[in-house]
């Protein structure tokens, strides 16, 4: 079975992923910024490395991996020059990673306004250029990957329902980070998933339903 190594996995996504694919028995590497954090995560059943997203990047955390998600970010409490640190450069960085190490699926936990950030939240406008770059690297890259761009991020019950579609309610377009982990997890773990870029907003259809639906509506 494949294993994937989660980068950003003590973070409030990567956490509940790890969970997710400890009960769905995946073999999972949970990279952490410090040791200390490695104990809950290895009590879910994940392998755990420990590596600072500042620093480059050792090769045996992603030796033995098949597939590579990316849900790390510096968060809004930190500066700008965090945000290219992390959002930009350590993204840069695990991508160029995955290719020497011929990983055959990179999930990118990206935001919203990253396909347009000349258009997008005018306070974040730095955040959502750097998620751009992150992504063009990834698309542009050769890896297989899986290219996610979710709401506002909250902190509320996975509805299991979501939307690939932005609604035009600027309030509508949220979704729960349990729900965003719940749809890495249906794109590790089915092939459709390769190659696509979608937005994610909590909705009404199962996350199942809405990738099928998301996929069939690119394919024509
Ligand atoms: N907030 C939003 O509304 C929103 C919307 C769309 C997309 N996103 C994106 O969604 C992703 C995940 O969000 P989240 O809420 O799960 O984020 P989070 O809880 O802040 O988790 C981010 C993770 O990145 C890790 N990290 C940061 N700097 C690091 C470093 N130098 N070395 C190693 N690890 C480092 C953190 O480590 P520690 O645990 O050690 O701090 C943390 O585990 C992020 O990429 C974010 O940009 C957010």
């Amino acid at each position: 079975m494949d294993k994937t190594l989660v980068i950003g996995a003590n973070g409030q996504i990567g956490r509940q992923l790890i969970g997710m694919m400890a009960l769905a028995n995946m073999p999972v590497r949970a990279m952490i910024r410090d040791l200390s954090q490695a104990r809950n995560l290895e009590k879910l059943g994940a392998e755990t490395v420990v590596a600072d997203l500042e620093q480059p990047l050792p090769d045996e955390a992603f030796a033995d991996c098949d597939k590579v998600v990316f849900t790390a970010g510096s968060g809004g409490k930190t500066g700008a020059d965090k945000t290219i640190l992390i959002d930009l450069w350590a993204a840069v960085k695990s991508i160029d990673m995955a290719k020497k190490h011929n990983i055959k699926q990179f999930v990118m936990v990206s935001a919203r306004d990253a396909g347009d950030p000349e258009h997008g939240t005018e306070a974040i406008k730095h955040y959502n250029i750097c998620k751009h770059f992150a992504d063009k690297h990834l698309l542009e890259s050769g890896v297989p990957y899986t290219i996610l761009r979710p709401g506002r991020l909250t902190n509320d019950a996975a509805t299991g329902l979501i939307t690939t579609q932005r609604p035009d309610n600027k309030d509508e377009q949220i979704i729960t980070r349990a729900d965003v982990a719940a749809c890495v997890l249906q794109c590790l773990d089915h092939s459709e998933a390769i190659n696509q870029v979608d937005e994610l907003y909590n909705g009404s259809m199962p996350i199942a339903e809405a990738f099928i639906k998301a996929v069939k509506g690119r394919l024509g």
